[in-house]
């Protein structure tokens, strides 16, 4: 079994043969990712990444996962953009929705941090870890990146104080890059057990390596499935096999057309399993930052279903048509929960009375489907089996593979994000930080 794409709903909104089209130029784009030859061909490590990872290594994030399982009974993620939302995505996508209320002796609780500047969020976490034993993962391929940065240095300085320096060097672990940034300097200096990001994985490509495996080992979840259901993706959309078959070509292709030639200029991402709300906070990421540049870009947004419809489905439905949609759907969700019958049926919902709630949250997605398509928007269907370790590895390689060649259809260079600079530079110099002399003056004259 494996995920499965359907464009029909989009297709006819498009000319015929309008995806088919992209053909060639989608193996142009195929070929250049895998000779290298495209706009940032330094960070093309992600391409064969699941297919080179070897079971020594995947032992390795094992054995420091086990460790912080056995001492930690909170373990904080600490990162932001590439290096948080990956993790977030699977653990939340197979972990229990209510995991932070549930008493589970057998897995820490994970938490998320180093992702804001919240000041109440972290004064709430620090004073929830408390009278915790924690752990850190600190992530950070720069080492330098300021909300991370921040948050570890007040967790490591909480963790130091609560557990003692020796015990505290067994439960903070680095995530980074193998010589530059604080990060590495912190972890060789204290004699951290640390992972290296490859230089060549952009961030946002990155929750194949450490920066998601060793949290989602840690949440007790099954990395070595993650990463065979990537590398079967890796196969099922390689440069050879024909665009009829591959799903990525086919996606890149499909949403190209509707930017260019339906004026299809937003994209969300919906979904009908709660569960799935970090895998599409994840995609709107490697999706955003890979295109959004040279003044273009189809805008990715995402919504969750059924809630959403009651607050974004009316814009949906009759809003500018200026969308197009791309559902994920699970078929067949872990757990039975049956509709029981009621004599007096005060709620009028006995004929829902021995069907699955699943049944009836799939006639909602089908009719929203039907509803959305009449209304003129496209829909492009995402089919996943169950939500496992082996499916979620094999839609991250789809969509992380479908993104580089979008990218490149769409003429930018899909692994920079020159962008995201322009905030940190009036953040440093707005306060005062070293070396940011002139821009502090600068920046002031404008206020
Ligand atoms: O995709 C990216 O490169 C970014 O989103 C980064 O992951 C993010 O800015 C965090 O950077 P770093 O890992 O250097 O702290």
């Amino acid at each position: 079994k494996s995920i499965t794409l359907d464009i029909t709903k989009a297709e006819q909104f498009l000319a015929k043969g309008a995806v088919e089209a992209y053909e060639s130029k989608v193996k142009a784009a195929q070929e250049a990712l895998e000779n290298g030859t495209c706009a940032g061909n330094d960070f093309l490590g992600w391409l064969h990444l699941p297919s080179s990872i070897t079971d020594d290594f995947l032992n390795e994030i094992q054995a420091v996962a086990d460790t912080l399982r056995k001492k930690c009974e909170v373990v904080v993620v600490a990162g932001i953009g590439g290096s948080y939302l990956g993790a977030r995505a699977v653990i939340e996508a197979l972990g229990n929705s209510f995991a932070w209320l549930i008493d589970d002796r057998t897995n820490p609780t994970i938490l998320f941090a180093g992702n804001n500047i919240g000041e109440d969020y972290l004064y709430e976490l620090t004073t929830y870890l408390k009278d915790k034993k924690f752990g850190v993962i600190n992530i950070s391929k720069s080492g330098t990146t300021t909300e991370t940065a921040l948050t570890f240095r007040l967790l490591k300085k909480q963790c130091e104080a609560q557990r003692g320096k020796e015990e505290a060097r067994d439960v903070i672990v680095a995530v980074t890059d193998a010589k530059k940034g604080a990060a590495r300097t912190c972890a060789d200096k204290e004699g951290y057990k640390s992972f290296v990001i490859p230089d060549n994985v952009g961030g946002r490509f990155s929750v194949l390596t450490p920066v998601g495996l060793l949290p989602i080992a840690c949440a007790g979840f099954d990395m070595k499935a993650l990463v065979k259901g990537a590398a079967d993706m890796e196969k099922a959309c390689g440069k050879d096999v024909p665009f009829a078959e591959n799903m990525a070509a086919r996606y890149a292709a499909t949403r190209q057309a509707l930017y260019t030639q339906a004026g299809k200029k937003i994209e969300i991402v919906a979904n009908f399993q709660p569960k799935l709300h970090f895998m599409a906070e994840w995609w709107k990421q490697l999706y955003g930052e890979s295109e959004g540049k040279e003044l273009k870009g189809i805008f990715p947004a995402a919504c969750d279903f059924t809630t959403d419809l009651h607050s974004m489905g009316q814009w949906i439905q009759e809003g500018e048509r200026s969308i197009f949609e791309t559902v994920i759907s699970v078929e067949t969700p872990r757990y039975e929960l049956d509709f029981p019958h009621d004599d007096e049926n005060l709620d009028g919902l006995n004929f829902l009375e021995g069907k699955r709630v699943d049944e009836v949250n799939k006639m909602a997605e089908l009719g929203t489907r039907m509803a959305h398509v009449d209304g003129g928007v496209p829909n492009i269907l995402i089919n996943m089996p169950e939500l496992t370790e082996y499916y979620l590895g094999q839609l991250i390689y789809f969509f992380e593979r479908a993104c580089g060649v979008s990218g490149l259809l769409q003429g930018v260079n899909p692994f920079n994000q020159p962008g995201v600079e322009a905030y940190k530079k009036n953040m440093f110099a707005l306060l005062d930080k070293p070396g940011y002399e002139a821009e502090s003056k600068a920046i002031r004259e404008r206020l």
